[in-house]
């Protein structure tokens, strides 16, 4: 049986996060400087059933059997061989690497969810469908993440700028222009999870406010769709900015990322905000071509402990 390898990228979510949980639509895009990678082989020395998972950056080796269901990887390895209608696995060896910070709002969970499906279906001989891979990572990211929008197993699955409904099914979005955009990562790990879950505590603790924010936050993602589509992405910075000011007052936000934004905003970007689950991890701030460099000078000087730098490119729309 040849090995079988498949990639998938990280991603930041530009517009939307937290209000998309509750039906809001929300924007995100693929982050392909940062990536997770399976590898899976034959390994005819071991018995069949026998499945080995190293993930040598979290410091994993062990195999299938000795996980609990619920690990994301064992749960990953169990979807495919569902979905394939596999009762025995043949003896394999899976590895799995990523240069996706983990709990940092770029997709570590749902790339390495969608790698690791991709290449052990492949492995197995089955091609699934984009459809069947994002259905299966969805599955897989509700262990992450408890109540998951399943935005970030689809942007990832599709490589490709989405606006995205939950529920519905993917609108993959046509940006009229290029644009840039610098990450900076706060350096705090914080897990999407806890953000979420506090952030429905407050909502039930006050329906009638949290729910405007949400509506606010979605009113601004189909703004910004319009924009992307057809306008000049300048524009896009006061939504940023007026996003993350929702997102400070949901209590999502937090010193390190605030400090962050005003760092990018100081240093000429258009607008900046925090990205994803929020309370650490990273933040983004769209810049034009010419100043990302300083951008991200400039937020390495505030504290943050890595920049990437990423450009969305405008496609061709297909109608
Ligand atoms: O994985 P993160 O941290 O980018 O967060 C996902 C975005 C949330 O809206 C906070 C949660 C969700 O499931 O959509």
């Amino acid at each position: 049986m040849p090995s079988f390898t498949a990639a998938a990228p990280g991603k930041i979510i530009l517009f939307g996060e937290h209000a998309v949980v509750y039906g809001q639509p929300a924007i995100a895009v693929p982050v392909e400087q940062v990536k997770a990678r399976a590898v899976v082989e034959a390994d005819p020395r071991s018995k069949s059933g026998s499945v080995r998972l190293f993930a040598p950056d979290i410091d994993l080796d062990t195999t299938l059997d000795q996980l609990v269901e619920s690990h994301p990887l064992a749960a990953a390895v169990m979807q495919v061989q569902a979905a394939c209608g596999i009762q025995h696995l043949p003896a394999c060896r899976i590895k799995i690497t990523s240069t996706i910070p983990v709990a940092s709002g770029l997709g570590s969970g749902a790339a390495v969810s969608v790698a690791l499906i991709r290449a052990l279906s492949g492995f197995l001989g089955f091609a699934l469908t984009q459809e069947q891979v994002c259905a299966l990572a969805y599955d897989v990211e509700k262990i992450h993440h408890g109540t998951p929008s399943g935005i970030d197993n689809t942007v990832i699955t599709y490589a490709q700028p989405v606006y995205f409904v939950r529920g519905e099914p993917i609108h993959v979005l046509s940006p009229a222009q290029d644009f840039s955009m610098v990450i900076g990562d706060t350096g705090i790990a914080s897990p999407t999870i806890d953000a979420v879950k506090d952030v429905r505590q407050a909502w039930e603790e006050n329906r009638a406010l949290y729910d405007e924010y949400f509506e606010s936050l979605g009113s601004i993602v189909q703004a910004a769709r319009k924009i992307i589509e057809i306008e000049s992405v300048e524009s896009l910075g006061p939504l940023m900015k007026a996003s993350h000011d929702i997102l400070q007052k949901m209590g999502v936000s937090a010193p390190a990322l605030d400090c962050l934004v005003a760092a990018a905003l100081d240093a000429g970007a258009w607008g900046a905000k925090l990205s994803g689950g929020g309370r650490g991890g990273n933040m983004i701030a769209l810049t034009s071509p010419q100043l990302t460099a300083r951008v991200g000078r400039a937020l390495e000087q505030a504290g943050a402990v890595r920049t990437i730098i990423t450009e969305i490119k405008a496609s061709h729309r297909v109608h």
